[in-house]
């Protein structure tokens, strides 16, 4: 018997770094997995689990369009017959300009996938959850949704959020049998992080700024999640659990 036999899960942002580790991850621990994507990296994350025996389908989705999120979340029920995890984990972070360059359409789009994407795969998963009586959800916060970071307002400002909106409806739903919680990790070694480091600074310097002088790997942010979607936190709601090194307790 394995932790996640059973259980069907969807994970968003699954194309990549974080999002790919929770999805192989929770199948490797016997669930059913439906891969979100706005890209096709979505598929190759299905294809590697397949390729280990495990279940899952890719659902090519971008969480700022409702219909299409309620529509990945209808196709996941329709092909494994539930859902009983959500892992909220797609988001962007392409800031790195000071306060006098900030873009307008680039904070749009921050805000637009990080907070109302956000909301809107909460919103589709909840539906079906309560039907259903229970469920677990876990969002991608940051450790800039705990503490600012320099340089990043949109982003720091959208993960504040994502904080928020894990407290507002963890509240809402935590009598009708769902979780739901946030993890808010410190600087992970993925696809994002090599995107968007600012000119001049490298990834040892971003490791340094850590207590553990390291980055995480996407495998350690994963144990998190797992963790809060499994029957072991079966009394942890509305938390934001900080696995980040150390960054913030400084
Ligand atoms: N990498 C870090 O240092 C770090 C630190 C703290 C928090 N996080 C958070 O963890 C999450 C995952 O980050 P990652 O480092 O794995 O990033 P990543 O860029 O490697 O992967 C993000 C995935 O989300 C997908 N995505 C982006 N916009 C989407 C949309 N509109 N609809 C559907 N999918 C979309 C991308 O295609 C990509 O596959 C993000 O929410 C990020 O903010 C990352």
């Amino acid at each position: 018997m394995q932790q996640f036999d059973n259980k069907i899960a969807l994970v968003t942002g699954a194309g990549s770094g974080i999002g790919a580790a929770v999805a192989k991850a929770l199948a490797a621990s016997g669930a059913r997995v439906a891969a979100v994507d706005v890209t096709p990296g979505g598929q190759v994350t299905v294809d590697t689990i397949k390729a280990s025996g495990g279940e899952a389908i890719f659902l090519q989705c971008d969480i700022q369009d409702s219909a299409a999120v309620a529509d990945a979340v209808a196709k996941t029920v329709a092909q494994f017959g539930g859902l009983d995890i959500a892992v909220n984990n797609a988001g962007v972070d392409p800031e790195v300009a000071p306060e006098a360059d900030w873009d307008e359409t680039a904070m749009e789009r921050i805000l637009s996938i990080n907070i109302k994407g956000l909301f809107l795969c909460m919103k589709h998963e909840i539906a079906h959850m309560v039907g259903q009586g229970s469920g677990a959800i876990v969002n991608l916060a940051s450790a800039a949704g705990v503490v600012g970071v320099a340089n990043k307002p949109a982003y720091t400002a959208s993960k504040h959020a994502v904080v928020g909106l894990t407290k507002a409806s963890a509240l809402q739903y935590a009598a009708r049998g769902i979780r739901i919680n946030a993890v808010c990790p410190g600087a992970v070694d993925t696809p994002m992080l090599d995107h968007n480091l600012p000119p001049g600074v490298d990834k040892s310097l971003i490791a340094a700024n850590h207590p553990i002088n390291r980055l995480a790997s996407p495998e350690e942010i994963t144990q998190a999640i797992l963790w809060l979607c499994s029957e072991s936190a079966s009394y942890v709601v509305g938390h934001s659990l900080t696995v980040d090194g150390g960054l913030t307790v400084q």
